[in-house]
């Protein structure tokens, strides 16, 4: 296929107009300037980045279908640019055995349109986490708030994570340090920033050296420091840098999230390392509830908050303020989770490199409407937010998936890229 259009994308510092000839996926060649044979001609005034990867939602699926499901959650996705996403594991039942991750990768190769990962759960079965590893099915490991006073099943998937080089995603909050209870708008007291540091602490002191640890959602300045200290990875939520507690105490529910939205001199603080360099990634923990359940008491409502369609055009409405320039919108959304996960050659322009790019245009404004989603998940601490920059096009491995509100595509082009990402052959055994 011969996609045409205004590209900015490594390894280009300028926006330029190219023709790309993209076979198996994957970039064959490139020329400058216009071609008359193009399959999909991408119009001047879009610019066509390299494809937004988001390393943490939750596709539900399976038993909570109700909620979300891998159809749902990946129109969602190519509806907000997004081609690749890592999928978490809190499904029912848990991603912690081969059998129910069989189930999981099945489901998502029946219906999804974006390229997907999987995150195994910590299993509570001795030799389990050597068995998911060894599979090659899944990017890697998501260990929860109360995998972490499970010392045995802990190390047992740090360890098995270590040898065949896999990522462990950590939510890092110590369960012992947590309390429910809280009042909308003071949630934060209830989930000090304290737990976040312990929770970081306790898992290195038991994390083997060079082990590829990363910290999801980071909700404090701290946190990223301490976690870039300790040389791992960090990314941060869109609800963390531009929602803070008082929109906990407006919207109660629905602003309801795990960790909590802080007090606004935490976000401030979040903003300023999210373009001085320390973040590697933005990621959404697209977390979706029914409308039901987020109509229920603050303190009963499940915590969660979507975000797959709706952050390429919160986080464009940054550029477009002068907050952060087009440079850190692509290293924050592509190029960074890319390098998080291991995936090398995503959505670059030259021969090899793997042919998903989302176009985006740069002025189209709008308000953020949850009512007008492909998720289920409908509603949204968005709402009637102003939006300037929206993502037109989004293109997986060559094929146009979706383009201004129409999807392209049939259920079922989405790969598992768990092969792409770096094992580096593994380690010998410990
Ligand atoms: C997550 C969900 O809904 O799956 N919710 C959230 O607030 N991040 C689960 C969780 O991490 O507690
Ligand atoms: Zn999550």
């Amino acid at each position: 296929m011969i996609l045409e259009g205004r590209f900015l994308a490594p390894p280009l510092e300028e926006p330029t107009r190219l023709t790309l000839c993209i076979r198996d996926g994957r970039v064959a060649g490139v020329s400058r300037g216009s071609s008359p044979s193009a399959d999909v001609r991408l119009p001047d005034e879009w610019l066509v980045l390299p494809g937004i990867i988001d390393i943490h939602v939750h596709l539900r699926g399976l038993r909570l279908s109700y909620k979300e499901d891998e159809l749902s959650g990946t129109l969602a996705a190519a509806a907000g640019g997004v081609t690749l996403v890592a999928d978490m594991p809190n499904t029912q039942p848990r991603l912690d055995n081969t059998e129910s991750i069989g189930l999981k990768l099945s489901a998502l190769r029946r219906n999804s349109v974006v390229d997907y990962v999987v995150y195994a759960g910590v299993p509570r079965t001795p030799g389990e986490a050597e068995r998911i590893a060894s599979s090659g099915l899944v990017a890697g490991f998501k260990v929860y708030p109360e995998d972490l006073v499970e010392q045995g099943a802990l190390e047992e998937v740090l360890y098995a994570a270590w040898r065949r080089n896999l990522l462990v995603v950590l939510h890092s909050e110590h369960p012992d340090m947590v309390k429910e209870g809280c009042k909308p708008g003071r949630r934060w007291e209830c989930r000090p920033t304290t737990a976040e540091i312990e929770a970081l602490r306790l898992i290195s002191s038991v994390a083997p050296r060079g082990l590829r640890l990363h910290v999801t959602h980071a909700s404090t300045p701290n946190l990223v420091l301490e976690a870039k200290s300790r040389g791992f990875t960090v990314d941060v939520t869109p609800h963390h840098i531009l929602l803070d507690s008082r929109d906990e105490e407006k919207h109660g529910c629905i602003a309801k999230v795990n960790p909590p939205l802080r007090p606004p001199e935490q976000r401030e603080r979040l903003i300023q390392l999210l373009i001085s360099g320390d973040v590697d990634a933005v990621a959404t923990d697209h977390a979706p509830h029914t409308v039901e359940e987020k109509m229920g008491s603050f303190d009963e409502c499940p915590p969660g908050i979507p975000g797959v369609e709706h952050y390429t055009r919160l986080l464009l409405t940054l550029v477009s303020k002068g907050v952060m320039d087009l440079r850190d919108f692509i290293k924050l959304t592509s190029t960074g989770p890319a390098r998080v996960l291991g995936i090398h050659g995503y959505g670059c322009v030259e021969p090899g490199c793997i042919a998903s790019y989302t176009a985006v245009d740069l002025r189209r404004e709008g308000r953020i409407s949850g009512y007008e989603t492909f998720s289920k998940a409908k509603l949204t601490p968005y709402e009637g937010m102003l939006y300037r920059g929206e993502p037109v096009a989004t293109i997986v491995r060559g094929r146009l998936v979706y383009r201004e509100g129409c999807v392209c595509i049939k259920p079922g082009w989405g790969l598992n890229a768990a092969r792409l990402a770096s094992r580096r052959g593994g380690r010998p055994p410990a």
